[in-house]
């Protein structure tokens, strides 16, 4: 089919072309002597996309699960009591491996369409007299539901509690997207990977991990090898390596936060919530229900849309690929068949997202929904309009 794939799902989001050009280098030494030049102001400058000046950024050949991975396994012990909660099917993965790594985890079972119940998590946290609790889990943007939790909220529970436990955020589909703050939310790990917020290849863990999660590797029993954070934090002080370094990637990674850099943070942040509130005008006006129950849940990197009783919305999912070359998330696990998802992070703009609005369109019109075709697109025209608007008037 001529023209563009279009690419919709939650990650990996769309590459720009300046990264796909920093890719297609020779490969290089990662020993050289000069090789630390390239090195340090990397890792300095990851760091700032995190939010970050007390907290040390890593860089692991893998994905968000080995970010996981290595939060566990660098500071807990086997036996070691967490808390999570348990709202999707990506909060669900990061129990399971808790639990794979022999970890007491406490886990919240809350409704798919909710982000981390804050009221259940202090009580815990506040029976916890004795501490047992050695780390609290949030997954920031749960990217099977479309759920945005409160990592502030979560931080505020354990001051006012005084409770010592560590904090390990999952931002993998908010970071570098959703305003995330390492520092000011007390965050102990923090675990993103290249292909969203960053728009790179798949093939990078980024963690940002605290002084404190460090200290507790000095007594977690866990093995670790691959992900072992004082491994890396040696060489990388260096600006090296303890083995060999994903060194094309890490081209892309630099291409990657000069781009967030040269168009700021904040407007990073803004821009995903102004085609995110657009996304969420077209599917009120089709009539359609955000998987997520509430603005206050309401992710601005992607948008789970159920689909009416009767419709299987995998029918949507497989229609858009075959007939229109658009590529949108299916539902994960509990909801499978009910929702589809549209990814609305990285590298994107207002074309774009009309772009999969009208895609989106055509397949549920194809499959049967009932709808008037182009309300949604109508919606978000003026919702994006209104915004352009807004942004002229500041800017004068
Ligand atoms: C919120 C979240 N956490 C973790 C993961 C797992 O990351 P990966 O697939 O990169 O291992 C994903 C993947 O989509 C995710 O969306």
């Amino acid at each position: 089919m001529p023209g563009f794939k279009g690419l919709f799902v939650p990650g990996p989001t769309n590459m720009p072309f300046q990264i796909r050009q920093a890719l297609d280098v020779a490969l290089e030494d990662h020993r050289a002597p000069d090789y630390p030049q390239f090195i340090l102001p990397l890792l300095a400058d990851v760091k700032k996309v995190f939010q970050s000046k007390n907290g040390h950024v890593i860089i692991f050949p893998g994905s968000g699960t080995g970010g996981w991975e290595s939060a566990v396994a660098n500071t807990m012990s086997p036996g070691d009591r967490v808390l999570a909660a348990v709202f999707g099917q990506f909060s669900h993965l990061w129990v399971d491996l808790c639990q794979r790594f022999g970890l007491d985890v406490d886990a919240v079972q809350t409704d798919w369409g909710k982000g981390v119940p804050l009221d259940q998590y202090r009580a815990r946290l506040a029976a916890d007299k004795q501490h047992a609790i050695k780390a609290v889990l949030v997954t920031h943007n749960e990217t099977a539901t479309g759920v945005t939790s409160d990592v502030a909220g979560v931080r505020r529970i354990l001051d006012d509690l005084k409770h010592p436990a560590m904090l390990f955020v999952d931002g993998v589909s908010s970071i570098a997207s959703i305003d995330f703050r390492f520092d000011e939310w007390g965050v102990d790990v923090a675990v993103a990977g290249s292909q969203k917020g960053f728009m790179m290849p798949t093939g990078l863990a980024i963690v940002c991990v605290s002084e404190k999660a460090i200290k507790a590797g000095e007594t977690a029993k866990l093995p670790r090898c691959f992900y072992d954070y004082k491994d890396m934090l040696r060489s990388n002080a260096q600006g090296y390596f303890p083995y060999t370094p994903a060194a094309t990637l890490l081209r892309g990674l630099r291409a990657s936060v000069d781009l967030l850099f040269s168009e700021g943070l904040p407007n990073v942040f803004a821009r995903h919530r102004r085609l995110a509130g657009a996304v969420r005008a077209a599917v009120d006006a089709w009539g359609l229900r955000n998987c997520a129950q509430g603005p206050e849940w309401y992710s601005d990197t992607v948008t789970a849309v159920m689909v009416p009783e009767g419709f299987n919305a995998n029918d949507v999912v497989t229609t858009a690929y075959h007939r229109y070359n658009l590529s949108l998330g299916g539902g994960l696990s509990k909801v499978a068949g009910k929702v589809f998802r549209i990814g609305h992070l990285g590298w994107l703009n207002e074309i774009m997202v009309l772009q999969a609005l009208g895609g989106v369109e055509l397949a549920m019109h194809d499959v049967g929904i009932k709808f008037e075709p182009g309300v949604g697109v109508g919606a978000a025209v003026r919702h994006l309009s209104k915004a352009s608007e807004a942004m002229r008037i500041a800017a004068e």
